[in-house]
């Protein structure tokens, strides 16, 4: 294959290309995509268009990544991809051709996912499903890195640390530990423990207007491990799943992983384009979205749109998942509530998570669903990891009855708010001309746009060179295109940080 890239400063080309080569496929230095996407998209293009016939045998992935002066695992990424999605055969490391037929689904469903560096690939034969998953999991892991508690300026989703309640945390985890440790150890209930999930219920009905009595609820370790299950409970391999488009990463890769096909739906002002999602795919069986505060473009969606996707699952007798990830942090104007209550017998799987109010390390979550699917999704729950832990869920139960978390929020609420106008009043006195930053009325990062052309990929490669970590806005797209911006976190960072997180990224922006 005869894989070529125009000349890079960086990475120079090499001059041989390897045998059985397709020929003339470009990598383009300039390109925002990321290379592995570039390879997959590449060598895809040559398969759909006839000139890397069925049967042909590819490179290896060494010597792919040597002729590209690539990392091995780029080319790995792209090819476990490729195979995951039907249009190579074999196996990695011992083979890997054209498959006979690629799924004509495949085709005309222009895959959404990014095929991504896959580190343990190296050398293995690893089945299908397990080069699918290892495929999915760099984009996961990026979005669900471990992040330090500061010095690292703009991190996006976290909390701020500084501020968690940890005395009343510690007391109460204390008192629970000296009266219940016995059954703290012993007790261990798949869909959570029964005193949280009243208090859960009590919050979302309250708060979200969620339609849900305690047996409907079930605790998990998190939004993501509540979309896993969902992917479990409800899907087949190959079916396709409406995701916005750009949209959150992490449950792309759970989706990829699953077997399931994301179909990428962009979004305007008003959310999730559902008559465009009906064109692309109206065999969907599920809607991942994000209503209340879309990630990563912020926007609410809109009544009508929200009527339009009930009324789309109803019909078609698809799921709509809800991930209502930030709603707790909106600062002007009335929250929508949840579109899980909007009718009663809604075809809406509900999720939300304490990783935003708290910490992303708690591990804790929740899932609302119809009681017809509780105990699939409680057995698949089982089956995951048993149930998520006792003295966490006990102490936030505590937590929750005896006021501290409503306390907590209002307290946050007021925090990120002041915070977000920090990083607006910084961005304007130092910014001006590299980045816009303007206010947003919920949330907990703002979205930064470049200049017109600006590549973002690029800008976050040199912010994060001056110690700024802040995700492109490309990163998160799959076909969508648009205007380059960084994401910018601002909750988790006292006034003073924010202050020299923009000073740095100042310096890294004026770089070109
Ligand atoms: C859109 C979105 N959904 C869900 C989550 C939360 O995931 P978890 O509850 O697994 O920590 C995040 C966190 O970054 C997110 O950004």
């Amino acid at each position: 294959m005869s894989l070529t890239r125009k000349t890079s400063a960086k990475r120079p080309r090499r001059t041989s290309p390897p045998a059985g080569a397709v020929a003339a496929v470009v990598l383009d230095p300039a390109s925002s995509a990321p290379l592995h996407r570039q390879v997959y998209e590449a060598v895809r293009g040559a398969i759909v268009a006839g000139r890397l016939r069925s049967g042909s045998k590819l490179p290896s992935t060494r010597a792919l990544a040597a002729h590209l002066s690539l990392s091995r695992n780029t080319v790995l990424g792209a090819y476990a991809q490729l195979l995951s999605e039907g249009y190579l055969r074999g196996r990695i490391g011992s083979g890997t051709y054209v498959a006979d037929a690629p799924p004509e689904r495949v085709l005309l469903a222009r895959p959404s996912s990014e095929p991504q560096p896959a580190p343990s690939l190296d050398g293995a034969s690893l089945s299908r499903r397990g080069a699918l998953v290892a495929g999915a999991a760099s984009p996961f892991l990026r979005a669900t890195a471990p992040r330090g508690p500061s010095g690292w300026a703009f991190q996006v989703g976290v909390p701020a640390f500084d501020a968690f309640p940890a005395a009343a945390w510690g007391r109460l985890m204390s008192r629970r530990w000296d009266r219940s440790w016995q059954a703290l150890l012993t007790r261990c209930e798949p869909q959570g423990y029964a005193p949280l999930r009243r208090a859960i219920t009590d919050y979302l009905v309250t708060a979200r207007g969620v339609r849900c009595t305690p047996d409907e609820v079930i605790v998990v370790s998190g939004a993501q491990q509540a979309i896993s299950l969902a992917a479990e409970v409800l899907l087949d391999p190959g079916d396709p799943v409406w995701v916005e488009d750009p949209g959150y990463t992490a449950a792309r890769s759970a989706l990829i992983a699953a077997g399931a096909t994301p179909v990428p739906v962009p979004v305007d002002r008003e959310g999730l384009d559902v008559a465009t999602a009906v064109r692309r795919s109206r065999s969907a069986r599920l809607a991942v979205v994000t209503p209340a505060h879309q990630f990563p473009l912020g926007v609410t969606m809109s009544l009508e749109r929200r009527r339009a996707l009930l009324d789309w699952a109803r019909s078609s007798s698809g799921w709509v998942f809800e991930d209502d990830y930030d709603s707790e942090f909106r600062y002007a104007g009335r929250p929508l509530a949840a579109l899980q209550g909007l009718s009663p017998g809604a075809r809406v799987i509900y999720a939300g998570t304490f990783s935003k109010v708290l910490s992303p390390s708690l591990r804790l979550g929740y899932l609302v669903v119809p009681e017809g699917l509780v105990d699939a999704f409680v057995a698949a729950k089982a089956l995951a990891d048993v149930s998520s832990p006792s003295l966490e869920q006990a102490v936030l139960a505590d937590f929750m009855i005896e006021g501290h978390f409503a306390r907590h929020v209002r307290r946050m609420r007021v925090l990120y708010e002041r915070r977000q106008a920090a990083l607006v009043a910084a961005a304007e006195r130092e910014l001006s001309g590299l980045i816009e930053v303007g206010p947003a009325p919920a949330g907990m990062h703002l979205l930064g746009w470049l200049p017109t052309g600006r590549a973002d990929g690029a800008a976050a490669e040199r912010a994060a060179a001056s110690g700024v970590r802040c995700v492109a806005l490309s990163e998160l797209r799959a076909r969508s295109a648009g205007r380059g911006a960084l994401l910018l976190g601002y909750a988790a960072l006292p006034e003073d940080e924010i202050s020299e997180g923009v000073r740095r990224l100042k310096a890294a922006l004026r770089q070109r």
